[in-house]
């Protein structure tokens, strides 16, 4: 229909000229001819081209491409690759003129440029053309490409990259490990690809990963091929045992968990992958314990700090060593993040769809913060039992929302939310009240079901950034 239209109008227009034209049909040799009038064509400043709500949409999304003069217009022509008829657009204002595609079919995807023209510009004098927008209809995005740099085989000490490659820039990406339910991370990227830094030592895994516009209505690719990282691995880290090498990698854990209550104690669990060494546990940089396991079979020891207090929140590692000559120590553990609640007010956990939801479905819980809470700051999703936070965000306004897609009956729990300083000294809020989530086994529903379901899952929760970086 508006195609149908803006031919006719087309008809009574006059015809834009081919310095318009020009994009598709001998633009290059025209810029490229001598004693073309550059500096005419200067004075007129090219439009902006855009498409609402988004460039990338699903079939039957209605598409507005929207051309914007720089200047006051009397007219405005979109074009599209591939074809010599302009089609008019209609004028919304002198600035302003609007291209509508109702229901839009993948055939109408293309490369698109719009121009204008004024009448005090004399007959046939056409802006420069606007940049090219590509307007791709589809329901599915091309899958994706996971490669790991430098190589899928990471050697001791060494670091991975995995990249992610689409077909188009401007994507969000999601990094899956398999056998975790939630993307691993989560990176937008300006590129046609992101890049997802993993540290070698906890590298070795199956990867996955998809990408998807970046913001409403989605379009999403389906995941690429999977991808298996290995570590160089044992006969290395037995070298490294037989004590020439640096020593393995230990791990910090804690327990009940690494969000605790002021004047609560917490255990810090480190352990090495060999028995045989001694440990040091610090916060940031400063030595605060060193433990010898009970027996030298032994490969785990616990630190118990006690009456946790203010100061107690921050970076804690754990490191390996042994004594003697040489005198080697292992690197650094991972990084945990201890954090000792009550020194903020509490925040409040909503979930609109609580209580039962099917197996396969979606939850979002809303974690709200105090008018009081100062930025920077990030929420962390608790869940009772789990001894690290499930999601850690860090939101924009006041809310942050923690997504649970694909949820299993192993999500069934009781969860809330804190909210704490991005920096030191990491004062952390009270938890929120807590909320029950109980997920059943039943089949799959389909999406209307799902939708019915929860009023307040959209579809937006499905993309949230959901990850601490
Ligand atoms: C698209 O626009 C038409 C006409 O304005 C409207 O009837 C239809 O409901 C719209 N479709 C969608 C999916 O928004
Ligand atoms: C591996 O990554 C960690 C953390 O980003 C960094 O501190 C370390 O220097 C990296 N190691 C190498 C060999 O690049
Ligand atoms: C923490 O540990 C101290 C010393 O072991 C003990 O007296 C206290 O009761 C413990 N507090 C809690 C809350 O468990």
């Amino acid at each position: 229909m508006a195609l149908a239209l803006a031919l006719q109008l087309l008809i009574l227009c006059e015809p834009p000229s081919p310095l318009c034209l020009g994009p598709w049909l001998g633009w290059e040799q025209r810029e490229k001819r001598d004693g073309d009038p550059d500096t005419l064509q200067a004075s007129y400043p090219k439009p902006w081209l855009e498409a609402q709500p988004a460039a990338v949409v699903a079939p039957g999304v209605n598409v507005t491409l929207r051309c914007r003069a720089p200047q006051p217009a009397w007219r405005f022509a979109l074009f599209r690759a591939g074809e010599a008829a302009p089609l008019l657009l209609r004028d919304v204002s002198t600035e302003l003129a609007e291209f509508f595609l109702e229901e839009a079919t993948p055939a109408q995807g293309g490369s698109y440029r719009c121009c204008y023209r004024r009448l005090d510009w004399g007959p046939g004098v056409w802006s420069q053309p606007s940049d090219v927008l590509e307007l791709l209809v589809t329901d599915l995005l091309p899958r994706p490409s996971l490669v790991a740099l430098p190589g899928p085989v990471v050697a001791p000490g060494a670091n991975v990259s995995l990249r992610c490659t689409g077909r188009l820039p401007g994507m969000s990406f999601a990094l899956y490990r398999v056998g975790v339910t939630l993307p691993l991370q989560y990176r937008h990227s300006a590129q046609r690809w992101a890049d997802f830094p993993l540290p070698g030592a906890r590298a070795p895994g199956t990867y996955s990963c998809y990408y998807h516009t970046p913001s409403a209505p989605y379009v999403l690719s389906p995941r690429s091929e999977s991808l298996v990282i290995s570590s160089e691995g044992l006969c290395l880290g037995q070298r490294d045992a037989s004590g020439d090498g640096p020593l393995p990698k230990p791990t910090l854990s804690a327990w009940p968990s690494s969000v605790v209550p002021t004047k609560s104690n917490v255990t810090l669990r480190c352990s090495s992958p060999i028995p045989g060494v001694d440990f040091v546990l610090r916060k940031g940089s400063a030595t605060l314990d060193t433990r010898l396991p009970r027996d030298a079979a032994e490969t785990t020891v616990e630190f118990h700090l006690t009456e946790l207090g203010p100061r107690s929140a921050g970076w804690y590692t754990c490191e390996c060593f042994r004594r003697g000559s040489p005198y080697v120590t292992s690197q650094a553990s991972n990084v945990l993040l201890l954090l000792v609640t009550g020194y903020l007010p509490r925040p409040s956990l909503q979930a609109h769809q609580a209580g039962v939801v099917t197996a396969g479905g979606e939850v979002t819980l809303q974690c709200q913060m105090p008018n009081t809470a100062v930025a920077p700051l990030v929420s962390a999703l608790l869940k009772a039992g789990t001894p690290s936070p499930v999601q850690l965000h860090r939101p924009v306004g006041r809310e942050a929302d923690f997504s649970l897609r694909d949820v299993t009956v192993r999500d069934t729990g009781t969860y809330s939310c804190i909210y704490y300083q991005a920096r030191p000294p990491f004062w952390a809020s009270d938890p929120s009240p807590s909320l029950d989530i109980l997920v059943t086994g039943e089949a799959l529903r389909d999406l209307e079901d799902s939708i019915v379901l929860g009023e307040f899952l959209s579809l937006f929760c499905h993309f949230l950034v959901c990850h601490f970086s």
